[in-house]
């Protein structure tokens, strides 16, 4: 590791990256973010005031400047819609790829590349087509990478997030790929170095991390990760009587000492099935009628927590509860990533 070492956090959003980077302990300057959301790019200079923000499309930008960031690590979570499996999966063709092409072009033509590169998203992105170019275009210019699967479930936190992620350095020959078939889909669930609990599978070689921690009592407990909240504070996290009696029951519902929650997306409170768990805080679920006073929504900060971010980080007081969900839904989990940029920038 270079003694300066630099870093380029492409579509930073709310700075889940950098906040990795300060859990791995790693010592580094980002050097510049990018990212086109006004109200997330408040909240990364709100955390980290010393950096650079360029609020600009990356496609849109030139060349030099790129070249003159110097940086050793280029970290990247691009937009994952073409990739969802709730969505259309039109993957390169989809316009919201065309940044994320445009790197893996920029790759081959920029003259100080990356050391190392971070990539995550969301678990599809491994079926992708925008996966094979990436790949090809890795191996060309003269990276060795390595692919994971993984979720937070077995780093002990209760909340399930299964990402995909890229990790990938450049040591090795640079050479053609003539075609796919030597990117098979292997995919860690590990990470050497690390203490990770492995996902159930099938004899198909499905993988299921929540099955992975089922008799795992060390997972830790919900309520360690929730914050003590007043009648009056808790206000503004009541579900919605009618969201309540009608969609009460397509909720995932949890309990402060469960050990698990599933995963919070951007649109979390806003539809009820598959965005984010709710709180069911006394009583046990299922037997016990959820009621508008023992049940309410994660706050922010709680989900914050389940992400792994530090008790640094923080909303500008003018962000709003459903802004700081989604930003937070469009994140990623500090402490998976933190483990994978150890073991990139020191051991692998
Ligand atoms: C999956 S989120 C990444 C979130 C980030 N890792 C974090 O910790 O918050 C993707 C981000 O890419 C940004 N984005 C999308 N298209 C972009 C583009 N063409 N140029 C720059 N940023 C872009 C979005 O605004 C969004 O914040």
């Amino acid at each position: 590791m270079p003694s300066e070492f630099r870093v380029a956090e492409f579509y930073s959003g709310i700075g889940g990256m950098h906040f990795s980077l300060k859990e791995a302990g790693i010592e580094s300057e980002v050097v510049r973010a990018f990212d086109i959301n006004t109200v997330a790019n408040e909240v990364y200079k709100h955390n980290f005031p010393g950096v650079p923000v360029m609020q600009r499309s990356i496609e849109s930008l030139p060349m030099s400047l790129f070249e003159a960031l110097r940086a050793d690590l280029w970290t990247m979570s691009p937009p994952c819609q073409p990739y969802t499996r709730q969505g259309l999966q039109k993957g390169s063709e989809d316009q919201r790829a065309k940044s994320f092409l445009f790197i893996i072009d920029l790759l081959a033509r920029v003259e100080r590349k990356p050391t190392y590169i971070l990539m995550e998203n969301v678990a599809g992105f491994e079926k992708s087509d925008t996966r094979a170019l990436f790949l090809r275009q890795l191996v060309r210019v003269g990276y060795r990478f390595e692919e994971y699967l993984l979720n937070p479930l077995q780093l002990c936190y209760p909340n399930s997030r299964t990402r995909y992620y890229l990790l990938a350095k450049l040591d090795a020959e640079p050479r053609e790929c003539p075609n796919d078939a030597e990117f098979p889909a292997r995919f860690r669930h590990d990470v050497p170095g690390a203490s990770l609990i492995p996902p159930a599978s099938d004899s198909e070689g499905h993988v299921d991390f929540e099955k992975g921690v089922w008799h795992h009592d060390e997972v830790r407990q919900v309520k360690e990760f929730m914050q003590s909240l007043t009648v009056e504070e808790s206000a503004p996290y009541r579900l919605n009587p009618r969201v309540l009696e009608k969609h009460g029951y397509v909720h995932d519902v949890v309990t402060p000492e469960s050990r698990r929650t599933c995963c919070f997306t951007k649109g979390y409170t806003h539809y009820a099935e598959g965005t984010g768990s709710i709180l069911q805080l006394e009583g046990a679920v299922g037997k016990d009628d959820m009621t508008l006073d023992n049940t309410r929504y994660f706050t922010p900060r709680e989900v914050a927590n389940l992400m792994g971010f530090p008790a640094e980080f923080t909303l500008p007081e003018n962000t709003s509860i459903r802004q700081g969900y989604r930003l937070l839904g469009n994140s990623l989990s500090v402490s998976i990533v933190s483990v994978l940029m150890d073991y990139l920038v020191r051991r692998m």
